[in-house]
């Protein structure tokens, strides 16, 4: 019997489906295999893939509804729609002053402890309305779905005190609603310490621990616990005591390991299987192993790097190799990474980390679905799973991340529907904005 479909895509130039991998991040050789196939289709039926794979198989399984939805990828690429495992979409107010200070030759962290850096994002944050958040949240998600992310994790942490921290995770949840995109919530009330406990980081740390996360998971508003895991920031020991709690309260635990000062947070976060590990510029060789056998996905952000003007680089090419898997992420903030391109960051991973373009498909889509708890539900194109998918503007996967800055998602779809065609969002009525 064959299969009924409501959309078809095919003629693909090349399909990259990121199947196969038996529901299981990709790790070591696996990590470069993006399912790569010549002439591919992809059907879809009620929001999810029925068959994806070569075009003439697809055709042959599937029996389109008179009214389907059909699309011509005219021999270009398809590929999952993006996930972004790792953002800090949520705040009020840029920095372009601080890029400034930065060029001529500031340091991040020394501007943090003058005040500035994330905490000037916290003044902002605090002093804007839930509305005015809610409204910033559905401009970025709108910005970064013509970019084909149809995925999307948002972090908390521009708050730093349990209302303002809720007022965002509340913000987040309203913006979700009203977005294309599936968004997942985490709770980072540990991003720096705020002015008010100035000297006293240890005390505000407690407070996340015993007051906030219990507060956080009992309202619903996370799914995770991060923590800004740095010298001058927050240690080892606070840094366990707030995901321990998190644990205890049932929610899952990430950590910002090991960015700039090798602290052991990575280690850390292998020890408390935290989903992931992020960052991770300086981790030495000898804590790849315990990620490895843990199984937290290391969640790398080089266009951070790229962006701090680091000369040092995450140990891609040594994570893969150890057989760690590895997913890219934006890190989209107001500070370190003023822009949510998945596609650019495949380009400077590429480029600075020696990945392969295959390997860093696989670390936007089905690693990094994986590293926010939706690898059964997204990141590949197989049946059962949620039809999101782009067809960029170009004819095979090297081409996305080599035409470096070069804006190519022609059409998205998430969970089966149409939402840009042409490179423009496509409204439900059916028509075209901006
Ligand atoms: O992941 N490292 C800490 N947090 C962010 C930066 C946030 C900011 O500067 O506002 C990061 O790079
Ligand atoms: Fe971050």
């Amino acid at each position: 019997m064959k299969q009924p479909a409501d959309l078809l895509v095919t003629n693909a130039g090349q399909l990259c489906t990121v199947a196969g991998h038996g529901g299981r991040p990709a790790a070591g050789p696996a990590q470069g295999e993006a399912g790569v196939v010549e002439r591919g289709a992809v059907a879809a039926y009620q929001g999810k893939v029925v068959a994806a794979g070569p075009e003439a198989e697809v055709l042959a399984s599937v029996e389109p509804e008179p009214d389907a939805v059909r699309i011509d990828a005219a021999g270009r690429l398809v590929t999952p729609g993006l996930v972004d495992a790792h953002t800090h979409l949520c705040f009020a107010g840029w920095r372009a002053e601080e890029f400034g200070l930065r060029i001529r030759g500031a340091a991040y962290l020394d501007i943090l402890k003058a005040g500035g850096g994330i905490l000037q994002t916290v003044r902002a944050t605090r002093a804007a309305s839930e509305d005015e958040l809610v409204a910033g949240l559905i401009e970025r998600l709108e910005e970064i779905l013509l970019l084909g992310t149809t995925t999307v994790e948002i972090k908390s942490g521009y708050g730093l005190a349990l209302g303002a921290e809720v007022k965002q995770l509340q913000a987040v949840r309203r913006a979700a609603a009203a977005a294309v995109q599936d968004v997942v919530p985490t709770f980072l009330g540990a991003h720096a310490v705020p002015p008010e406990f100035q000297g006293r980081g240890r005390e505000y740390a407690m407070m996340v621990a015993q007051a906030m996360v219990p507060a956080i998971a009992s309202a619903g508003l996370a799914e995770y616990v991060d923590v800004f895991c740095e010298d001058g920031v927050f240690g080892l020991e606070e840094t366990r005591r707030i995901l321990e709690a998190a644990r205890r309260f049932g929610l899952g635990v990430k950590v910002h390991a090991d960015e700039v000062v090798h602290l052991g947070g990575a280690r850390l976060a292998a020890e408390l299987e935290a989903v992931s590990a992020d960052h991770l510029v300086v981790t030495p060789p000898e804590d790849w192993e315990a990620l490895r056998a843990a199984g937290t996905i290391a969640v790398l952000l080089p266009a951070t790097s790229f962006f701090l003007m680091k000369e040092k680089h995450a140990p891609a090419r040594g994570l893969i190799e150890a057989g760690v898997p590895v997913a890219l992420a934006t890190d989209y903030n107001p500070g370190t990474q003023p822009g949510g391109s998945l596609p650019l960051v495949m380009s400077i991973a590429c480029l600075t980390l020696r990945m392969t373009p295959a390997e860093t498909l696989v670390a936007v889509t089905l690693n990094a679905a994986h590293a926010i708890g939706r690898g059964e539900r997204v990141g590949s194109l197989e049946p059962g799973k949620e039809a999101d998918l782009v067809v960029w503007n170009c004819p095979t996967l090297d081409h996305l991340p080599y035409r470096m800055g070069v804006r190519l998602a022609d059409t998205v779809v998430k969970r089966g529907r149409v939402v840009v065609r042409g490179g423009r969002r496509v409204t439900d009525s059916g028509g075209v904005t901006g």
